[in-house]
Parts: C-alpha cells; sequence; structure tokens
C-alpha cells in the first residue's frame, strides 16, 4: 500500500497574489467548485482578513465545498487567526494555514524580531489556531533560507503545539532538487516528533525549479506539495498542480506514493482558471498546453499511429483532453444547455445568472454555429463579468477599417447609468476602440499587455481577449470574449477599467507593514 500524497492548492490565495489575478467571489467558488471535482485534498481558499472581500470569499468557499479540506492563510497574529477561523467556521473540514519567516534576511529586515521571538510568535500561533480546529498547518517562511538547526527548534516547538502539518517554503524559488531532498531528509530525521506530522513542500518557480524541486522533496520525504492550476503565482509563479500530479502517476516506478487526484478533470479546471484569469496556458505547456499532446512531425505521427507507446507517456483523454467536442448548437434549449454546463461543473447559485448566460448562448450560436466546451466555459465567464456591479457598461462599438484609410471607433458606454458616446482615430481598429474608450474615460493607465486567443479552431472561433492596464504602480487585468474580437478588446478594456476604478484594498500576506 502506498503512501497518499496530499495535493494543496493555492490556486485561490497564493496564484492570487499574482499581479492582476485577483478573482471575486463567484469566480473564486467555481474554481474552488472544480477543484473539489477534482478531488483535490487541501483548497487554500484565501487570506481572510486582507479585506472585507477575501473574508466573504473564503467564507463562501468553506460553505460550498464538502469533499476537500478548505483552508485559510493567518499570519501568527491573533487577530489573523481569529478572523480566519470566523472564515472558515462553516467548513466540513477547516485548516488554519498560520506562518512567519525563519531566514536570518526575513527576521531582521522584514519582521524586526529575534529567532526567540519568532519561535514563541509561532508557538503561540499553532496553540490558538488549535482552540478554532484540529488541523493546523505551520510555515516556516523563506525556510530555504533558514537555518536547518534553527528549522528543527522550531517544527519541533509547533509539532509539540499542535500543528499536523510542517510546511517548508522554497518562498524565493532558490533551491536545486538535490539541495531540497537533502532537506527533507536531514529535517525528518532529526525532529524527534517529526512522525507526528505531514512535511510539504511548497516551491517558487523563479529559476524554472518549482515541480523539480516539489518532486525532490517528495522523494525526500514530504507528503504535502502545494501547487496551483497551471503553475499561476507571483513573479514566475509556482508549481504547477497538474505537472506534480501526472510526474507523480506516471513514474509510480520512482515514487513511494500517489495522489487521490481525478486526472480526468485537469484541462478542464486549467482552462477555467486560465478564463478567469485571463493568464493563458502557452502552447507548448507541460500537460494543459494545447499542443502537449499534439504530434506535429511527421516521424513522430506515424510513430505514434503504429503504436502510441513510442512518443507518448501518456494519454491525453487521461488528462480531460476530449477532442473539441460539439456540444450544443443553435436549437438547443436551456436544459439541454443548464446540463452540460452541469457537466462542465458550472452552476449557478441564481436563476437569474443561468439565464443571463443562456441568453449569451443564444446571442453567440447565432453567430457561431458550432459550440464547444470551451465557448461555453468563456461564456459564463463572460455573463460574470456583465453582471457585476461595475460602473462602466459596454453598450455599443461601431470601427471602420478600410485599406489606406485611418480607422475609426465610436463607442457608446454607459458611465454611472448614464449613456456617453466617445468617438477617435487609431492606428488599428482595436487602437481605434481603446482611444475612443479613453476620450470618455481620461483613465490616465498605461497598457501594459494586450493579448488575443482564439478559443477554438476555425475563422469563426470566439477571440478572448486579456488587456493589462498599469494605474498608480498597480496592475489591473480585463477579458473579454466575442467572435468579433475588436468587440472582445473594447469589452476587455472595459473590464479592466472597471477594476481601476474600484480596486480593492487589501493586505498581501507577506509584504505588509502588520507582521
Ligand atoms: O511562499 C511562501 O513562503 C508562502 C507562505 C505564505 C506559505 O506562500
Ligand atoms: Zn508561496
Amino acid at each position: 500500500m502506498k503512501d497518499r500524497l496530499v495535493v494543496f492548492d493555492t490556486t485561490l490565495r497564493d496564484g492570487e497574489q499574482s499581479p492582476g489575478a485577483s478573482m471575486t467571489r463567484e469566480e473564486k467558488l467555481r474554481i474552488a467548485k472544480s477543484l473539489e471535482r477534482m478531488r483535490v485534498d487541501v483548497i487554500e481558499a484565501g487570506f481572510p482578513v486582507a479585506s472585507p472581500g477575501d473574508f466573504e470569499a473564503v467564507k463562501a468557499v468553506a460553505e460550498a465545498v464538502t469533499e476537500s479540506t478548505v483552508c485559510g492563510l493567518a499570519r501568527t497574529r491573533p487577530e489573523d487567526i481569529d478572523r480566519c477561523a470566523e472564515a472558515l467556521r462553516n467548513a466540513a473540514r477547516a485548516r488554519i494555514h498560520t506562518f512567519i519567516a525563519t531566514s536570518p534576511i526575513h527576521m531582521e529586515r522584514k519582521l524586526n524580531l529575534r529567532p526567540e521571538e519568532v519561535l514563541e510568535q509561532a508557538v503561540n500561533a499553532v496553540r490558538r489556531a488549535r482552540n478554532h480546529t484540529d488541523d493546523v498547518e505551520f510555515s516556516a517562511e523563506d525556510a530555504i533560507r533558514s537555518d536547518p538547526d534553527f528549522l528543527c527548534r522550531v517544527f519541533e516547538a509547533v509539532i509539540a503545539a499542535g500543528a499536523s502539518t510542517i510546511n517548508i517554503p522554497d518562498t524565493v524559488g532558490y533551491t536545486l532538487p538535490h539541495k531540497i531532498n537533502e532537506l527533507f531528509r536531514g529535517l525528518i530525521e532529526r525532529i524527534p516528533n517529526a512522525d507526528k506530522a505531514v512535511f510539504s513542500a511548497h516551491c517558487h518557480n523563479d529559476l524554472g525549479l518549482a515541480v523539480a524541486n516539489s518532486l525532490a522533496a517528495v522523494l525526500g520525504g514530504a507528503r504535502q506539495v502545494e501547487c496551483t492550476i497551471n503553475g499561476l503565482g507571483e513573479r514566475a509563479g509556482n508549481a504547477a498542480l497538474e505537472e506534480i500530479v501526472m510526474a507523480v502517476r506516471t513514474r509510480q516506478d520512482e515514487f513511494p506514493c500517489d495522489t487521490g487526484i481525478d486526472t480526468q478533470e485537469i484541462v478542464n479546471c486549467s482552462r477555467l482558471v486560465a478564463n478567469i484569469t485571463g493568464f493563458h496556458v502557452q502552447p507548448n505547456k507541460a500537460i494543459v498546453g494545447a499542443n502537449a499532446f499534439a504530434h506535429e512531425a511527421g516521424i513522430h505521427q506515424d510513430g505514434v499511429l503504429k503504436h502510441r507507446e513510442t512518443y507518448e507517456i501518456m494519454r491525453a483523454q487521461d488528462v480531460g483532453w476530449n477532442a473539441n467536442r460539439l456540444v450544443l448548437g443553435k436549437h438547443s434549449g436551456r436544459n439541454a444547455f443548464r446540463t452540460r454546463l452541469k457537466d462542465l461543473g458550472i452552476e449557478f447559485e441564481r436563476e437569474e445568472d443561468l439565464n443571463l448566460a443562456f441568453q449569451r448562448f443564444k446571442e453567440l450560436a447565432d453567430k457561431k454555429h458550432e459550440i464547444f466546451d470551451e465557448d461555453l466555459q468563456a461564456l459564463v465567464t463572460e455573463a460574470g463579468v456583465e453582471e457585476a456591479n461595475e460602473r462602466i457598461k459596454f453598450v455599443a462599438l461601431r470601427v471602420t477599417s478600410e485599406t489606406g484609410e485611418t480607422p475609426e471607433a465610436r463607442v457608446i458606454l454607459s458611465i454611472d447609468g448614464s449613456e456617453q458616446t466617445g468617438s477617435a482615430p487609431g492606428g488599428g481598429p482595436v487602437d481605434a476602440a481603446f482611444r475612443a474608450i479613453e476620450v470618455l474615460i481620461e483613465s490616465g493607465c498605461t497598457l501594459q499587455l494586450y493579448s488575443v486567443n482564439a478559443i477554438t479552431s476555425g475563422t469563426d472561433a470566439q477571440g478572448e481577449v486579456t488587456v493589462r492596464l498599469e494605474s498608480a504602480g498597480r496592475i489591473f487585468n480585463g477579458h473579454g470574449a466575442d467572435t468579433d474580437i475588436v468587440q472582445a478588446s473594447a469589452r476587455a478594456y472595459v473590464n479592466a477599467l472597471n477594476k481601476v476604478l474600484a480596486p480593492v484594498e487589501r493586505e498581501h500576506p507577506q509584504i505588509s507593514e502588520h507582521v
């Protein structure tokens, strides 16, 4: 009997800390339900003390998820822990994850605390968390750059105080596979009460080694991996869940453990996260990239046709790649629509939301005759965007573009309930549309990124647009999808502007004045 490797997903917490990846309560709920369907063991839903919105999102996930443990992050401050416990109160299974930095540079420069004070705060935090739940995780932030002797003392003390998971983060993505393997082996061997806790790896990808380091930690004794869908996360991101899970599954000859993940849900969840955050997956990304299972070179194709294993080590269908299925068409009814969405893990809390999505489906089916799963997922995200309580609403756009002529755009927006029209010329139709919007809004933002991605194949495919705006040092992402990419671009721009106009004040758990 192999050990269980606990999969701890932090897409909704560490992933969301990525600039521009912030999610609404509804978006977090959709991702959490998808993770639950995938049978993720622990879902870290957020940092409840960060803002009232973060608290509500964690609470909503805790109430909606019944199969996975729902976890909230808390610094060692008593108010963080109590707020976290309050958000998790109705969870079927709740975990409090508390952390404090243990490396000399973090203790001296960030916390301004002596090692003894850090140890004391860690123990007090775990004790306080244990008053709320039996499932307490402790993380030593920047463990990789910490003194192993000090780590041993801290971990022994927090296990004695009641922590049942010990997380060893590579916060800055600095370690190498053989180093982290030695560290896990050494700590597990030296800590007298190590058998009372599950050791966990949490690797960042600054050197592109997050997955390799996580796997090396598993070989060194870790039985929990912390990861995110598509490797989402700050800077270069976290370890990608799908890569860790498939490496462990594919190389069962090497690993003494296995996960309980339903791998057929992977692609679905990956698309959902990309869709909601606008962080698209590169085509050659392992497991979930569009080319991950495409064998284009003739020699490969020939080999695969003769005998699949010649070039394939996994089967596309095992991770949920279905050959783009034609799911619904123009004449499909509301029930068929609802059923298909349910199969994709999408359920609406309110009947109005289903109605809005169905209306968008009918409009799309008029323009595009074949509707695929990917179209449905984008459409539901779009319907959510429209529903949101936004100050600016996109009403209409007219763009003229002709060879040899300067493109012109005329946009109608509803701003705080009043319709206004703006016009502008531009270098191209998209540029003209953005300028026309700016004639009305005058946001002063700079455009940092503009990207278009065809959701499915064919010239009638929906274009999925991401716009990233920068305003006063903060990043805001907007999304839009439409068969007309200029319309999709304008919607994405408006979506980003709405976020600029209503920035959410939230504390960052690691970079904050209150530590
Ligand atoms: O990277 C890190 O150190 C973290 C901790 C808060 C666990 O995300
Ligand atoms: Zn992290």
